[in-house]
């Protein structure tokens, strides 16, 4: 899938003042931004509207203050971080939308780099409000979405501007849809997926629609514990879920085996006593996980086989840890499938969220061929949904 981007915007932007709409929604603790990925990953649209002689206004939302106006959920630190990346001045407008801030728009140089406030401050951007659309598109020449994680979401800055605007994919955006569409479109074989994570019922249709692509579905994580309880193995008092998400394991199960994808599951679990860095650790087999004891990680012997699986594949998509990561004792499972990823020659995508912030753990993030910033969105792209912000930049082009 090919998108109209910004390249085919003429080399000379000199008088074009550009909207652009970045993915900003960064983990914040204590007003302090605790992984930048998402900006870092904005800056060479930005940069490539700047070189040419754009002036651009970067808009973004940051967490969701649902209509209101948070000032602990302000753009401030995004507008700091940026201008470091960017090696200038990046001035936080008070304000998305009205006059004050269409002004300084039209007043914009090129070269120039503003950032309008946090876009749900406003109620009208979630609902998508055409009129809230051409208020935020006041001043500007061009519109470019880069926010391939919030591309999910029909909403005033990703799909309604798309409407009032010239309006192009930003180089992230291209990116993430070409190497997330090709993994649909024309994957190499073998085509592995690794899903961990807590629920099978959160991820139903996105683990029907791998069965459908791939020829093995790695299973970790809790998730998998669903899937041992289904079929009938104690799981101890590991995180699962109840009878209806079971039976949904077993219909997923029966599905591999008639698309002839081989769905696999742990052979081996690494328990512990309680959920502490210092418990009291065993390998046990999966099929017998002792009363009072829950899964941590993946076991040695399904690590080492996951590895080797995966290193052989000819694409990979990781969603979802094998294990509770964040702790040192339960992270060698997790560990594994990035190693394995490392060593394939094959395209490896990781699809953003908790596996992106393992990755970025373990020192990897720049040893994939792409680590997606948008967790829900790659999700719902290779579930086959549109995504509404995508599908307004199609009709565009
Ligand atoms: C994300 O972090 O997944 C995106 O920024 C979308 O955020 P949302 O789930 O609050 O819409």
């Amino acid at each position: 899938m090919t998108l109209l981007d910004i390249t085919s915007l003429g080399q000379d932007l000199t008088g074009a003042r550009v909207l652009v709409r970045a993915d900003l929604n960064v983990p914040l603790e204590d007003g302090r931004i605790t992984d930048d990925a998402r900006i870092a990953a904005s800056v060479p649209t930005i940069r490539e509207l700047l070189s040419r002689g754009a002036a651009v206004g970067v808009c973004s939302h940051l967490g969701r203050p649902k209509g209101q106006h948070r000032p602990e959920l302000s753009l401030t630190p995004c507008a700091i971080s940026l201008g470091q990346f960017l090696q200038r001045p990046v001035d936080l407008l008070p304000d998305c939308v009205g006059a004050e801030v269409a002004a300084r728009i039209e007043a914009l140089q090129p070269g120039e780099v503003v950032m309008l406030e946090n876009l749900r401050f406003h109620a009208e951007e979630e609902a998508n409000d055409p009129a809230f659309a051409a208020a935020l598109a006041a001043g500007f020449t061009h519109y470019v979405n880069d926010a391939f994680g919030a591309a999910h979401r029909a909403h005033a800055s990703t799909e309604a501007v798309a409407h009032v605007l010239p309006s192009y994919a930003g180089l992230l955006m291209a990116r993430e849809v070409e190497i997330i569409g090709g993994l649909l479109e024309r994957p190499q074989h073998p085509f592995v997926a690794v899903l961990g994570g807590s629920k099978v019922s959160d991820k139903l249709p996105l683990i029907q629609a791998l069965l459908e692509r791939c020829d093995r579905v790695l299973v970790g994580g809790a998730m998998c514990f669903t899937f041992l309880a289904a079929s009938g193995d104690p799981v101890g008092t590991s995180l699962h879920e109840g009878p209806d998400a079971q039976r949904m394991a077993r219909d997923l199960l029966e599905s591999g085996v008639r698309l002839n994808c081989m769905l696999q599951l742990p052979s081996d679990i690494l328990v512990a006593d309680r959920f502490a860095g210092d418990a009291n650790l065993r390998v046990v087999a999966s099929d017998g996980i002792p009363d009072g004891w829950m899964g941590v990680d993946i076991g040695p012997r399904t690590a080492a086989t996951y590895r080797e699986v995966i290193a052989d594949a000819g694409t990979v998509f990781w969603n979802g840890p094998m294990g509770a990561f964040e702790t040192a004792a339960f992270a060698d499972g997790t560990r594994a499938v990035a190693d394995g990823m490392v060593a394939s020659d094959g395209v490896t995508v990781v699809g953003g969220g908790d596996s992106g912030a393992a990755v970025a753990q373990f020192g990897l993030a720049h040893e994939f061929t792409h680590v997606s910033t948008g967790g829900g969105a790659a999700l719902e792209m290779i579930e086959g949904r549109v995504l509404p912000g995508v599908a307004a930049l199609q009709r565009r082009g």
